[in-house]
């Protein structure tokens, strides 16, 4: 087997880690294994303990190679949204010599340009997505190369992160034996597996309801216009459960799990069911009606809370509705419940290949279609920032701020008077984009232009 055929997609998540292994052949991909492990170490979605998650990913790993009879050695993992930004960035060159053709250097020296200045230390990048290569005059060009001119540019955007979650997530795979092939945003990815073409390009909303945090991901005109995380998720309503019907966590899991209904008018009160009651000798009845109470209850804040910073990013209202997925969406009557949230259309996204049906594995195969999607420029680009870049020295480590699950999600960005959504906005004429050269000089509201 050409080991350069086989990708794997790694989802650290706070409940579950999962490894989708791949393998392409003539541009088939076809998953060959799967692992799939509790999680250790990660709360809300951010690794705070590297030892434990290296632990987790290895035994993920571990089943997924035994499964899919591949040793794997590198692996494309997804990131979490917390503190991720996305800004617009613009880079020129000169190019020396106008007979000859632009080439792959160009391209990568382009792109250092446009990320170079005014990268806040604590950050570093993730993605730079070309939206435009311009030479001279000309402008709308995807792959310069092979051109020739006197003058490249690149317009884009540039996602990055903090360098204290990211280093984490590289030394826990890192030591987990594997290394990074690339890091990729978990909602980008996402995007471009679960959203067919019309959704991504007129613009839907995709939440991912993981265990420990909730994504919410606006990908609009092709691209990743917006991320934002509220820190709950599935283990909170699992903790409600377990405190309001005095049961163990383990129980209120098993419960949820076969007799959660997200919306509590759709549960029957004369459906009942046994629960094993800390203190008493004999399971109590408790009805489907109150269970979906707790758990309507939960959910109504985290979507509410998600509600609130998509309306205050002026991301609301997109045609393509609301996609739902993460383990959570597997919950009936999920998509009901965010319909009336959010007053929009809401569908459930669940991986169709066998052994990955339940939405938990949309990251893990997200990852892998990513990776065996990208272009020729964007690969080009993407060795501009390498991500298997030394870990710092011993020394350098103990400098460093641990990580913690104490991140607050950003501010929701500021609303723009008498905004129009984000689709009205995309009909408007565009006006000539105010650019400052190489920065990140862009507030949030400029990417719905
Ligand atoms: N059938 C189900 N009904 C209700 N909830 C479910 C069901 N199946 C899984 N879940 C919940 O989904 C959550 C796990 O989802 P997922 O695997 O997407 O999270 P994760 O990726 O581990 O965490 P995160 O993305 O938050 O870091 C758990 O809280 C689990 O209880
Ligand atoms: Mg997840």
């Amino acid at each position: 087997m050409n080991e350069s055929d086989i990708y794997v997609g790694l989802d650290i998540g706070t409940t579950s880690i999962k490894a989708i292994v791949a393998q392409t052949i003539d541009g088939q991909t076809n998953v060959i294994g799967v692992g799939n492990e509790p999680s250790a170490g990660v709360s809300r979605g951010i690794i705070v303990d590297i030892e434990k998650a290296a632990q987790a990913i290895r035994k993920t790993l571990d089943q997924a190679e035994t499964k899919s009879g591949v040793e794997i050695s590198s692996v494309v993992v997804g990131l979490p949204a917390d503190l991720i930004s996305i800004d617009r960035c613009s880079g020129m060159i000169s190019l020396q010599d106008q007979a000859n053709e632009i080439d792959n250097q160009d391209i990568m020296e382009v792109a250092r340009t446009a990320i170079s200045s005014n990268l806040p230390q604590e950050r570093e990048v993730v993605n730079l997505i070309p939206e435009e290569f311009k030479i001279d005059d000309f402008d709308g060009i995807a792959d310069p190369r092979g051109m020739v001119g006197s003058r490249l540019e690149l317009v884009g955007r540039v996602i990055t992160g903090p360098k204290t979650i990211i280093h984490n997530v590289r030394k826990a795979v890192t030591q987990a034996g594997v290394t990074i092939d690339q890091l990729v945003v978990g909602a980008e990815a996402e995007g471009k597996t679960i959203l067919s073409d019309s959704e991504q390009d007129f613009g839907t909303i995709l939440l991912d309801l993981g265990g420990g945090q909730s994504t919410a991901a606006v990908i609009h005109d092709n691209e990743l216009k917006y991320i934002d995380v509220d820190h709950e998720g599935g283990q909170y309503i699992t903790k409600d459960i377990s405190s309001v019907l005095n049961t163990s966590l383990k129980d209120a899991e098993s419960i949820k799990r076969e007799y959660g209904i997200a919306d509590a008018q759709a549960a029957v009160a004369d459906n009942e069911f046994p629960v094993e009651v800390v203190g008493q000798s004999q399971p109590q009845k408790v009805n489907e009606k109150l269970l979906a109470e707790i758990i309507e209850a939960r959910l109504d804040q985290i979507l509410g809370r998600l509600k609130d910073k998509l309306t205050a990013a002026n991301a609301l209202g997109m045609p393509g509705g609301i996609v739902l997925t993460g383990g959570v969406a597997s919950m009936p009557k999920l998509a009901e419940l965010a319909a009336n949230t959010f007053g929009m259309n809401v569908r459930v996204y669940i991986p169709d290949k066998m052994g990955l049906r339940h939405p938990s594995f949309a990251l893990g195969l997200a990852l892998v279609n990513y990776a065996t999607g990208l272009s020729d420029v964007d690969q080009v680009i993407r060795t501009v920032f390498s991500v298997d870049a030394p870990l710092p020295s011993q020394a350098d480590q103990a400098t460093e701020q641990p990580a913690t699950d104490q991140y607050q999600a950003p501010a929701p960005a500021e609303e723009e008077e008498g905004g129009l959504s984000l689709f009205s906005r995309r009909k408007q004429p565009k006006e000539p984009k105010q650019r400052k050269k190489n920065g990140f000089n862009f507030s949030f509201k400029n990417f719905f232009e």
